[in-house]
């Protein structure tokens, strides 16, 4: 269990669109935790790179000082989950020093939760095997891709962007791919995860299945 001075400190890892983030935040809301979505982080090197014009030949260099310099205004950017955004977040994401950079912002976070929160959830990719090995709870979402691109191409619609769906569906799976195979911080669920399949659950069901792993752990 959590120890008593850095309060209850959970991971949220999973496939794209997974639901690991509405997971995250009904957790934080829960708990009264502090809520960070990491993709944002990765999100935000790469609105960073997109406005200086850079395709898909990225600098390392450059990436890895963009993500130095990333701010909370950077998470709030209106064009952060678009889908050119999301491309560009899985080629920044498998650059070492970008990864590097954005390290300790993120275990900072959870060590000192912002705003007197007494604890923290983070959601991402490596949370859980990387960033926080010794958090006290640990889930991985999944779901079958065509579920997930489903899900993804209605908050597209919704946010008013044009999408087709087949290809959100190539998208979500070239990035899974990129995301697994990487040679740094490759996605993968921690040994001692707990699984959601998040396409057999409603979100109230998913969310009260991580709530009663976490009042008895065993
Ligand atoms: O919301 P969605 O699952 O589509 O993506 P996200 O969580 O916002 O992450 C966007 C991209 O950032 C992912 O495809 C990963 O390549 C990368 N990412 C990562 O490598 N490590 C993390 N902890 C979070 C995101």
């Amino acid at each position: 269990m959590a120890d008593n001075t850095r309060g209850l400190v959970i991971a949220v890892d999973g496939t794209a669109a997974s639901g690991k983030g509405t997971l995250a935040k009904h957790l934080a809301r829960t708990y009264n935790l502090a809520h960070l979505d990491t993709g944002s982080l990765y999100r935000g090197v790469s609105i960073r790179l997109l406005r200086q014009g850079v395709k898909r030949e990225i600098d390392p260099q450059l990436a890895a000082l963009e993500a130095s310099r990333i701010e909370i205004a950077d998470l709030n950017d209106p064009a952060l989950r678009s889908e050119d955004t999301s491309a560009m977040a899985s080629l920044v994401a498998s650059l070492p020093d970008v990864r590097a950079a954005l390290m300790e912002y993120q275990r900072q976070f959870a060590n000192q939760p912002p705003d007197d929160h007494k604890g923290a959830v983070l959601d991402g990719r490596d949370i859980g095997t990387i960033i926080l090995p010794n958090a006290d709870f640990k889930f991985f979402c999944d779901a079958a891709p065509e579920i997930r691109a489903e899900r993804r191409y209605k908050e597209l619609l919704l946010a008013g962007e044009t999408a087709i769906y087949a290809d959100v569906l190539d998208a979500i799976k070239e990035r899974d791919h990129r995301d697994m195979t990487r040679q740094v911080a490759p996605l993968r669920p921690a040994d001692d995860a707990i699984h959601i399949d998040t396409g057999e659950f409603t979100v109230d069901e998913m969310v009260a299945r991580a709530v009663q792993i976490i009042a008895s752990p065993d």
